[in-house]
Parts: structure tokens; sequence; C-alpha cells
């Protein structure tokens, strides 16, 4: 199969879709300039700087960020570089993005959907809410028990998580447990007491934001 498109920049997305599209779209450092259609997967921050170098024809993965005349296609996930199985993740589209990194995304799996320009920074805080921050807090709270000595046997926090997130999936808000959702005041109090400052801010402002 000859490329339709080359990827510029071998981190953790432009590894992943490569790995997942083959030959249809060789990966390159982000010093290279091919001819034909780029799929800039840098840093945000060097995107601008990048896309002038391929003047109307290259498209970003930034979620945040908006140039005038450079589309976008953000995928809405958390890569490692591996190519997974990403049925049923959106894919936000932003400005002209060309047919042929459309269709490569869709025959991934991704959901395409048209995301006004303006929103982009509040659809992408959502996103790193719910990945970054989520992280964060997972490994904040794996630490929190390990500097005491306690040490959780088999997965450890993982099938509270993935629980967490089935329920959610399931039945929304209504999925939600713990004892802001049922009104345990005094459990509440206890558990916020036995929290750094920090964490116990956290907990008290989260909590009361559900
Ligand atoms: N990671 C995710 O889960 C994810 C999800 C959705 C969207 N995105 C978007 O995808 C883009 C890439 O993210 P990433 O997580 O793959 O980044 P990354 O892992 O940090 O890798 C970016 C790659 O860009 C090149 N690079 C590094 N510094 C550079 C610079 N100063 N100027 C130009 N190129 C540079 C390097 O590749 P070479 O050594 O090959 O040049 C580097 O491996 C970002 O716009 C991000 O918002 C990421």
């Amino acid at each position: 199969m000859s490329s339709e498109f080359s990827i510029l920049g071998r981190g953790r997305a432009g590894r992943a879709l490569a790995s997942a599209w083959g030959p249809r779209a060789p990966l390159l450092p982000h010093t290279a300039r091919p001819e034909g259609l780029v799929l800039l997967a840098v840093p945000d921050r060097a995107v601008a700087e990048l896309a002038a170098a391929f003047p109307g024809r290259c498209v970003h993965l930034s979620g945040s960020l908006h140039l005038e005349g450079v589309p976008c296609a953000h995928p809405l996930t958390s890569f490692d570089g591996e190519a997974r199985d990403w049925s049923g993740t959106p894919l936000a589209l932003s400005g002209d993005v060309p047919e042929g990194i459309r269709r490569a995304f869709a025959d991934l799996g991704f959901a395409a959907f048209e995301l006004p320009p303006d929103l982009k920074p509040l659809y992408h805080a959502a996103a790193v809410l719910t990945s970054g921050h989520a992280a964060t807090l997972w490994l904040g709270a794996e630490a929190l028990l390990r500097e005491r000595g306690v040490v959780l046997p088999g997965r450890g926090l993982w099938p509270l998580a993935e629980a967490t997130l089935h329920n959610l999936e399931r039945h929304g808000a209504g999925g939600r447990t713990g004892p802001f959702v049922r009104g345990d005041e005094a459990t509440i109090a206890r558990d916020a007491a036995a929290l750094p400052e920090a964490w116990r801010e956290l907990f008290l402002g989260l909590g009361r934001l559900g």
C-alpha cells in the first residue's frame, strides 16, 4: 500500500497512530519535510511553528489549540504509543480536515464530530479532568496509603476504579456511590480529618461539587 500522508513526531500519539495505520502513514521525526499531506503529532507549543512549514497541507492533533487555517483532528483518548481498539472514541474535528485524514481515523473506529473552535479550551479542560486529573487522584490515593504502610493486596485500587467507571457508564450520575451521595456527614468529617490539608480541600471540594 502506498502512503496517504505522513505523521511528524514519534511521541505517544504519533507512534500509536502510525502503528495502527501501518504503511499508509509513515512516521517521521519532526525535523523531516515530506511532500504531501502531514499530520503533526508534536507538543502543542511546537504546532504553530511547524504548521508554517506545511501551508495548506497539514492537520494537528491539539484538542485545546486553534490556529486559523490549520485544521485539527483531536482523538479523545490517552495514547501510550501502542495501537489499541479505539472503537467509539470521539474525534473532534475543527476546520477543514481533509477527507483522507477523516477516513483514516474512521477506519480505526474513531467517531468524528465537528467542534466549534471557540469551544476547544472548554472541551480540552473536560478531557484533562477526565484523564490527567483522574490519574492524579488515583495515584495520589495509592501514595497516601503507601506512605502509612498500607499495601493493598491483589490488584489494589484498580477494581474499585474499574467498578466506578462501569457504574457511571451504565447509570450516569445515578451510578455514583460514597458518603457524599448518601449524605453521611460524620463519615465525611472523619475521612477528611485523616487527610493532609491539600488533599482535604480537594476531598471536600470535589465531594460538594457532585
Ligand atoms: N498523548 C495523548 O494521549 C494525546 C491524545 C490526544 C491528542 N494528543 C495531541 O497529540 C500531540 C502530540 O502529543 P504526544 O503526547 O504524542 O507528545 P509527546 O509524546 O511529547 O511526543 C511529541 C513528539 O514531538 C517531537 N517533539 C518533541 N519536542 C519537539 C519540539 N520542541 N518541536 C517539535 N517537535 C518536537 C518528538 O518527536 P521526534 O523526536 O520524532 O521529532 C516527540 O516524540 C499534541 O498536540 C497532543 O495535544 C495527545
